[in-house]
């Protein structure tokens, strides 16, 4: 039987009870769900998880996305991404820098990601403090917050997100090595819209979807006008009032909501520091089309508008 431990912050679970190198039953399953809906990320401490497990436990929520960092993918398993800043035999084997600003994974995409099922190898540690950790920022609350007058001003307004954006801030801001992409993986991923204001497919709630790393343009409005509002927004969600950190310990699997939650994966450790983490990316495919997001009007909010 799950045991469900809140945490005194304003997101995040861990979940006790659970071995997730076997199926969960549809109870548990649901559980596992609800907690996501309400607390926006949860953590199942001390699993003992193949890569081929971990596969086949994300992928009970929804299809799972296929990476173009290709070079960083589990042996015979693409769907698994390995993220690590460990280089052996001079060849890194993971990609060191995914996720290191505010950003919600694949909001530049035109469907949209639910879930991220992350298992934590190696973890870095500095006079015993765990390192690397992830912070989550709650965009329900954040939402739910914003003044009426601005409620009632991006209430069917929609944003533009574009990969690009997330990328270029990282070899500009962040000193990364990534080179600019090509006009091929620019293609690949072109930008795309979505509404504001989603519905939370499991609470029913509305979320502020608008996220610094890919939030580029809201459409509706002249490029001064867009900026000024992205900028008031972007700040606005990013108080620390709306987030908490998740520090990692070794055997952790993380799993967040990226619908109702921002994340940003903190870059405190050094070269010399090993993390390693293997995740999998579940796209919101089933989740936006389940009974519970028809029930709470999420369905039709996100694919009636674009
Ligand atoms: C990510 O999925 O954005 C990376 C999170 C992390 O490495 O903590």
């Amino acid at each position: 039987m799950l045991e469900l431990e809140p945490l005194d912050q304003i997101l995040g679970t861990r979940i006790h009870g659970a071995n997730l190198s076997e199926p969960l039953s549809d109870d548990d399953f649901m559980v596992v769900l609800k907690a996501l809906g309400e607390y926006g990320y949860v953590c199942f401490p001390g699993q003992a998880l193949s890569a081929a497990q971990q596969k086949a436990f994300a992928e009970r929520f929804g299809s799972l996305e296929i990476n173009v960092a290709g070079s960083y993918q589990e042996p015979g398993i693409p769907e698994i991404m390995i993220l690590s800043n460990i280089v052996e035999n001079g060849k890194p084997i993971g990609i060191g820098d995914a996720g290191q600003d505010w950003h919600t994974d694949m909001s530049y995409s035109s469907m949209i990601a639910f879930l991220n099922v992350l298992h934590g190898i190696k973890i870095p540690r500095r006079d015993g403090k765990p390192l690397g950790g992830t912070s989550f920022a709650n965009m329900v609350q954040a939402y739910d917050d914003l003044p009426d007058d601005i409620k009632e001003r991006i209430e069917g307004l929609t944003a533009t997100h574009d990969f690009n954006k997330f990328w270029e801030m990282m070899r500009r801001e962040k000193g990364s090595s990534r080179p600019p992409l090509t006009p091929e993986q620019r293609a690949k991923k072109p930008p795309v819209v979505h509404p504001l204001v989603l519905i939370h497919p499991i609470t029913g709630k509305k979320v502020l979807y608008a996220n610094p790393g890919y939030a580029e343009r809201i459409n509706e409005l002249s490029q001064q006008e867009s900026d000024d509002l992205l900028r008031y927004l972007f700040e606005h969600q990013l108080q620390e009032k709306y987030q908490a950190t998740h520090r990692w310990t070794e055997g952790d699997v993380l799993v967040w909501d990226n619908i109702g939650t921002m994340h940003n994966a903190v870059a405190d450790y050094r070269a010399d520091e090993p993390r390693l983490i293997k995740r999998c990316q579940v796209m919101a495919d089933w989740i936006l089309q389940s009974d519970l997001a028809k029930a709470n009007g999420a369905e039709a909010r996100f694919f009636g508008t674009h």
